[in-house]
């Protein structure tokens, strides 16, 4: 069967990944968080200084930004996707609330995408991938056979997020969460640079009444339906 490209964009903490990971497993594709990119980006400016007084140091950070190595690795274990930074397993720090304040601002910047764009492009040349992020569908892969676009209510999707956090026993409040979400979706639908809008062959999945098992069905209805017409 031909492989194909699986684009899933949406909101922040509309369970994008947790879904994007499961089709992948499910289908035998390889899954690849292009969020985890851009948080590790935000991660390297916190430890670099490169964040002072609440300002992005931008013009350091783009004379350095091809030195910022981020690479994924499948966990023996779990078979859940871990990423590196700078050969540094990352993946728990990346997901703090401290990098999500930062993050959308870092992924606002021009060359910070341009270079992301570039690597992702590069991860998805031999298809059988599923990509998910913002501008998967509209930038980096406009052609993809299948592109979803997903979103929930910013309650249903803060709750979420409230949930994973304190699953893994970090401190969490809710309301703060709740702000960093709205905060997010407005500064991702406003950028200049691939604001996050839902591409006009995306397939919408609002997912705020959805169960896992009823999600990953629709999903798998619609994959099945495209490779078969490939
Ligand atoms: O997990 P969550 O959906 O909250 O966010 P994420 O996928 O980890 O992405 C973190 C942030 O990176 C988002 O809020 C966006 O600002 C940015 N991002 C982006 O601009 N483009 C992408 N393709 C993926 C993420």
């Amino acid at each position: 069967m031909k492989k194909i490209i699986i684009a899933i964009d949406g909101f922040s903490s509309c369970g994008k990944s947790t879904m994007a990971k499961a089709l992948a497993r499910n289908i035998g594709y390889l899954y690849f968080d292009s969020g985890a990119m851009y948080r590790a980006v935000a991660l390297y400016c916190m430890q670099n200084s490169l964040i002072i007084e609440d300002e992005i140091d931008t013009e350091s950070l783009k004379r350095r930004i091809k030195e910022i190595n981020i690479t994924f690795e499948v966990d023996p274990e779990t078979k859940n996707s871990i990423t590196y930074l700078n050969n540094i397993n990352v993946e728990h720090e990346i997901r703090s609330l401290e990098v999500s304040r930062y993050v959308s601002r870092i992924a606002a910047l021009d060359f910070v995408r341009e270079e992301m764009v570039d690597r992702q492009r590069e991860m998805g040349k031999a298809k059988g991938i599923v990509m998910d992020g913002r501008d998967i569908g509209t930038t980096v892969f406009p052609n993809a056979e299948m592109k979803v676009f997903v979103t929930a209510s910013a309650e249903v999707r803060a709750q979420r997020r409230y949930d994973e956090l304190t699953a893994r026993g970090d401190k969490a409040d809710f309301n703060e969460i709740l702000e960093n979400v709205l905060q997010r979706d407005h500064i991702d639908q406003t950028r200049e640079v691939s604001p996050l809008k839902k591409a006009d062959d995306a397939l919408l999945l609002d997912n705020s009444n959805l169960t896992r098992e009823e999600q990953m069905d629709w999903l798998i209805d619609v994959f099945n339906k495209l490779t078969e017409e490939c």
